[in-house]
């Protein structure tokens, strides 16, 4: 398994609307496309090679819901790239890490990911992304 670079920055916010107003005028980039994931509503901002991804949820007691009111706002989760999602979870399965997710799932634009605990990671949430195929 070889972490290929981090692909994106996961920040959870109140407000998607107001954040992408945020990035754009203030910042001034560009604030992509909006889609729902399960129970959040998702929109990745490119910077250079990584993606800001912009995650408010639509249900309290959901993950990003739930990471609101216990911390509020902010940096949520990194994602690095890997070649095969499947295969890393095998590798870190097997070197006894402690997985979220055991096996790979659809994440946002469709990409298969998977979470790492948080505890393995020196409290980061840690994500594992597959670049579409082309
Ligand atoms: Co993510």
């Amino acid at each position: 398994m070889k972490l290929k670079q981090i692909d994106h920055i996961g920040i959870a916010v109140k407000d998607l609307g107001a954040a992408k107003v945020f990035y754009e005028q203030k910042l001034g980039v560009s604030v992509g496309a909006e889609e729902t994931v399960g129970d959040m509503r998702i929109a990745f901002v490119p910077v250079g090679e990584v993606n800001l991804e912009l995650i408010q949820p639509t249900t309290e007691d959901g993950v990003i819901g739930n990471f609101l009111s216990k911390r509020g706002e902010g940096v949520h989760h990194i994602a690095y790239e890997v070649g095969n999602v499947d295969q890393a979870l095998e590798e870190l399965n097997k070197k006894g890490v402690r997985l979220v997710d055991t096996t790979s799932r659809v994440g946002a634009g469709g990409k298969k990911v998977a979470f790492l605990h948080p505890k393995e990671t020196q409290g980061v949430l840690t994500e594992i992304v597959e670049k579409k195929a082309d």
